[in-house]
């Protein structure tokens, strides 16, 4: 029996230690095979037998439990120092996203007239000769028709030049009173440090009764709104002409990068155009059949919005897909 005694003594893991329970505790185990043996001994010494061999029994197990223990502790210690984390490693830089400067832009600007009570529409991006020109005012002949600015398909369908279309797409589907905005990307052929084919531009409409919205109103608003994006910025109004509205204006804010003092970005003026606008013509209100209406009309362009905020010089490399320019907005 002492070799079992020395064995789990010895005994180097859990699994060893349950490989000798089994040889001494188990069904042909040492102890089955003594109390076997037990059955040809002679009678007067069965009773000694027996009770020796219970004593080990209980001996033994007694031995195998807290040597299983000891084992068990052992084994969880190594166990948890391999699986052990430490936290003060350095670890592999995790890369998180952003929105791109033009989207955060747009965001902002749809916020602000959300809270003022605009609603959001939207459009296709192809658009149809009606609903992009005619229906705007923009005649056969109008120059803004050119092959030099327009991107045509077959059928007088085109890539829409502007946001204008959605105002007319609502207004035909919709009675007035309209307040609403139209956000989304346009496309001319235009290529240089201030133009690229596809930029986005948001428009904002404005139309209630005959003689209820005045030039006052939408002066307000655009100041408004353009003290929200900018700060505190100096805003002016200068007359100037769109097909679909009358009186028209131009919108300039004192420039952003000199504060107003001439610098290269604002050609010496000290002023920076950011909006068009104007007082809807006549001839919108008769193509959609509105009748004893008066509104306002807005549209600027989103990257141009962009390029202030951040002081990006050149338009084009917002859309290279620069990770390092792009990195630097996060
Ligand atoms: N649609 C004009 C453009 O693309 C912008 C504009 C919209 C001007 C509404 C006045 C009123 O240049």
């Amino acid at each position: 029996m002492k070799e079992w005694y020395d064995a789990i003594q010895k005994a180097q893991s859990v699994e060893s230690l349950e490989e000798i329970r089994i040889s001494v505790f188990g069904k042909k185990g040492v102890l089955a095979q003594e109390f076997a043996k037990m059955k040809t001994a002679p009678n007067e010494n069965k009773a000694q037998i027996a009770k020796d061999l219970n004593t080990h029994k209980s001996a033994l197990m007694n031995e195998f439990t807290a040597k299983k223990i000891t084992l068990q502790t052992i084994e969880l210690q190594i166990a948890m120092k391999a699986e052990a984390i430490d936290v003060s490693l350095f670890s592999a830089k995790s890369q998180s996203g952003a929105l791109h400067p033009v989207m955060e832009t747009m965001d902002k600007i749809v916020e602000y007239f959300s809270s003022m009570n605009f609603s959001v529409k939207t459009g296709g991006m192809v658009e149809d000769d009606f609903h992009n020109f005619e229906a705007l005012n923009l005649p056969k002949y109008h120059p803004a028709r050119d092959m030099q600015d327009t991107f045509y398909f077959k059928d007088e369908m085109l890539l829409r030049t502007h946001t204008s279309p959605v105002q007319i797409r609502t207004m035909l589907s919709t009675k007035p009173p309209i307040r609403m905005i139209a956000p989304g990307a346009v496309f001319r052929r235009d290529y240089d440090l201030t133009h690229t084919p596809m930029f986005h531009q948001v428009e904002g409409l404005l139309v209630d009764e005959k003689g209820k919205v005045s030039f006052a109103n939408l002066k307000f608003i655009l100041e408004d709104f353009l003290k929200y994006m900018f700060g505190d910025i100096e805003v002016r109004f200068r007359p100037s002409f769109f097909p679909f509205t009358e009186p028209s204006a131009e919108v300039d804010i004192s420039c952003v990068f000199c504060e107003g003092n001439g610098c290269r970005v604002c050609s010496k003026t000290g002023w920076l155009e950011v909006l068009g606008c104007g007082i809807v013509d006549p001839n919108v209100f008769n193509a959609v059949k509105y009748e004893n209406v008066s509104g306002y009309a807005f549209g600027l362009g989103v990257e141009r919005f962009a390029m202030l905020i951040h002081q990006i010089g050149d338009l084009r490399s917002l859309f290279e897909g620069d990770i390092k320019l792009l990195e630097q907005f996060q």
